[in-house]
C-alpha cells in the first residue's frame, strides 16, 4: 500500500486511533493471533444478559441498515468509501462522525463506524455493519459494548507500511513484504526494509452480518461464517497459497479464442466478487492471476466446478459461449 494512499481515506480519525495511541494498548484482552496481521478476542462463556444485549445490537444494526439501504443513501448521510478509487469485493463506507464518537468511548448500535457493502459487478448490496472502539479499551470495555460471547472483536496488528516506490512484488502476494498480507511482522525488519512500522492499525473492530440466519454467522469475523478475516485480503492479497485444485489436476476443455479485453468486464461482473479484482485477491476464492491457468482450464472450471471438486464452493455460472471464451482468455492472460 503506497504512502499517501492513507491521506485520501477520509478516515484520518480511525488511523489516528491506531497511530497516535498505540502505546495505550490494553494488555488484559484475551486474544488469539494466528493470522500474522490479525488479533481477535477469544470467545467467552455466555453470561446472563448477553443474549438480550446482543439482540439489542442486532436490532440497532438492522434499523440503521434499513435507514441507509444503498450506497447513495449512505453517502448522503456522510459515509465515505474506505480506499477510494479501488473497487473492492467488500466495501466499508465509514462515518467520520461515528468513528470519532466510538473513539471517544461512546457505543451506540444505531451509530456504526462503517456500513459494509458487498460488490457484485456494478451493484453493491448492504450486508453488514462495523462497530469500533479505541485500542486502549480493555476486555470489560469491549465486552460491555458487544458481548465477547457473541461478537469477535479484532484489530490489525504489526503492519509495515511500504516505502514510496516499493515494487508491486513487495506489495502484493505471493511475494508481498509490506502491508496486510506482507511477510514482515517486526519493527526491526520493517525499518531495515525502509518501511514504517505500525503496531496497531486502526482500533478494535467488530462486524455484524444481520442478514445471516444463525448467530454464529451473524457474529462471525467475516461474511459467510468465516472466522478468518478474508475480506481484508481484497485490499492487498490473499491467504490462499496457490490453487486449491493443483494446476496439473485441473482438466481442460476446448474453448474458442477469446478477447481478453472484453473478458475483463465479464470477469468483473461474474467472478471478481469471489476471486477479487483482476483475480488477484478474492474474499472467498483463490488468486487466479499469475497461477499459470490455460484458457481451456478456466473454461472447464466455469462449466464443471463440481466435477473436479464435489464440495466446490464455486457455483455454476451461466455464461454464453462468447463470454466464456473471453473470460477464459482474460484469466489466462493474467
Ligand atoms: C461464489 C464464488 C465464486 C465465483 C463467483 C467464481 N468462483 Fe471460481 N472459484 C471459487 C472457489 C471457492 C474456488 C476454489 C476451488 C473450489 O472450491 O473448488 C474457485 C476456483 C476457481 C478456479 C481454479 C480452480 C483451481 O483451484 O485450480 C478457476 C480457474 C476459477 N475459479 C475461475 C472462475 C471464473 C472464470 C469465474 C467467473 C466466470 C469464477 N471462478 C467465479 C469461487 C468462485
Amino acid at each position: 500500500m503506497k504512502r499517501g494512499r492513507y491521506g485520501a481515506l477520509g478516515l484520518a480519525a480511525l488511523l489516528a486511533v491506531g497511530l497516535g495511541f498505540a502505546r495505550a494498548k490494553a494488555t488484559d484482552v484475551p486474544t488469539v493471533h494466528d493470522e500474522p496481521h490479525m488479533e481477535m478476542t477469544l470467545h467467552a462463556a455466555q453470561q446472563p444478559g448477553d443474549r438480550a444485549r446482543a439482540d439489542a445490537i442486532l436490532a440497532g444494526a438492522r434499523a440503521v441498515m434499513a435507514k441507509y439501504p444503498t450506497v447513495e443513501a449512505a453517502e448522503q448521510a456522510g459515509f465515505t468509501k474506505f480506499l477510494p478509487g479501488i473497487p473492492l469485493p467488500i466495501e466499508h463506507y465509514t462515518s467520520r462522525q461515528y468513528a470519532l464518537e466510538a473513539w471517544g468511548g461512546h457505543f451506540d448500535p444505531a451509530h456504526p463506524t462503517s456500513l459494509i457493502f458487498q460488490r457484485t459487478g456494478a451493484t453493491q448490496q448492504l450486508v453488514g455493519v462495523m462497530y469500533t472502539a479505541a485500542n486502549s479499551v480493555d476486555r470489560d470495555g469491549l465486552d460491555a459494548r458487544v458481548p465477547l460471547s457473541f461478537g469477535t472483536w479484532h484489530r490489525h496488528v504489526d503492519f509495515c507500511r511500504a516505502p514510496p516506490g516499493a515494487s508491486h512484488a513487495d506489495r502484493f502476494p505471493p511475494t508481498a513484504r509490506f502491508g496486510f498480507a506482507g511477510s514482515i511482522v517486526t519493527r526491526d525488519a520493517c525499518e531495515a526494509a525502509g518501511g514504517k512500522f505500525i503496531p496497531l492499525v486502526f482500533g478494535w473492530m467488530v462486524h455484524v452480518w444481520p442478514n445471516e440466519k444463525t448467530p454464529e454467522k451473524i457474529w462471525a469475523v467475516d461474511m459467510n461464517g468465516s472466522m478468518e478475516h478474508g475480506h481484508m485480503d481484497g485490499m492487498v492479497g490473499t491467504t490462499f497459497a496457490g490453487l486449491p485444485i493443483a494446476l496439473n489436476r485441473l482438466p481442460s476443455t476446448s474453448v474458442a479464442a477469446g478477447d481478453a479485453t472484453r473478458g475483463a468486464t465479464v470477469f468483473a461482473q461474474n467472478c471478481a466478487a469471489c476471486h477479487g479484482t483482476g483475480g488477484r485477491n478474492g474474499p472467498d476464492a483463490p488468486t487466479l492471476a499469475g497461477a499459470g491457468l490455460s484458457a481451456g482450464q478456466v473454461a472447464y472450471m466455469v462449466r464443471h466446478p463440481k466435477e473436479i471438486d464435489h464440495s466446490s464452493e464455486m457455483p455454476v455460472i451461466s455464461l454464453d459461449d462468447r463470454d466464456l471464451a473471453d473470460v477464459s482468455a482474460y484469466v489466462a492472460s493474467q
